[in-house]
């Protein structure tokens, strides 16, 4: 069985040494066995984003995207390190246009992430996620600090001019609830 509050030691204690290869092999336990996640976290059912812990140094989410969905661009102001544990999350990664004539972002590259991939984005990447799959993909996203309340910004999908990041609106696109709702039952902790 995962053990949620190792995982959460863990990577504390990964976090502290600051070592990014100590938080990728952290993740990359965690997602080495999905069977074994997912009977403590849940069978992703729908899209969601659940909360499995949130604290101002660190906040790990289980997120389950929709069939071929496709997230605005954001930021998140804080290093994300993330797993997959079912399915695929494509990256498209952007880059700040120094002078923009109409665009502000500008394409910047991408990486493809299956199953047990894990990956460390730096706290000033721009991407969009991209589940390519006819099915949900499953993936568990670490930042290293208070991500559900970090001010950061998002771009809006037509125009890729900056805004300040509106999880209601990111939530509604998506088709998925807001975190709040899918905490873990407090019994399960
Ligand atoms: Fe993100």
């Amino acid at each position: 069985m995962f053990d949620l509050d190792q995982f959460i030691a863990d990577l504390h204690a990964a976090l502290t040494e600051r070592s990014h290869q100590a938080v990728k092999e952290v993740m990359a336990r965690a997602v080495s066995d999905p069977a074994a996640l997912l009977r403590r976290i849940g069978d992703p059912e729908k899209p969601s984003l659940q909360v499995l812990f949130s604290a101002p140094e660190l906040t790990a989410l289980n997120v389950v995207w929709s069939p071929k969905q496709v997230t605005l661009p954001h930021d998140h102001r804080m290093a994300a390190i993330i797993g997959i544990y079912g399915g695929r999350e494509d990256n498209m990664f952007w880059r700040r246009i120094p002078i923009p004539s109409t665009f502000q972002i500008e394409a910047a590259g991408g990486q493809a992430l299956g199953t047990g991939d894990v990956t460390i984005l730096g706290r000033d990447v721009i991407h969009s996620v991209i589940n390519p799959l006819n099915k949900l993909s499953g993936a568990i996203h670490v930042y290293d600090g208070d991500f559900l309340a970090q001010q950061r910004s998002m771009w809006d999908p037509e125009t890729l001019v900056e805004a300040p990041y509106d999880i209601a609106v990111v939530a509604a696109e998506a088709g998925m609830p807001l975190p709040a709702e899918h905490q873990l039952p407090s019994s399960s902790r």
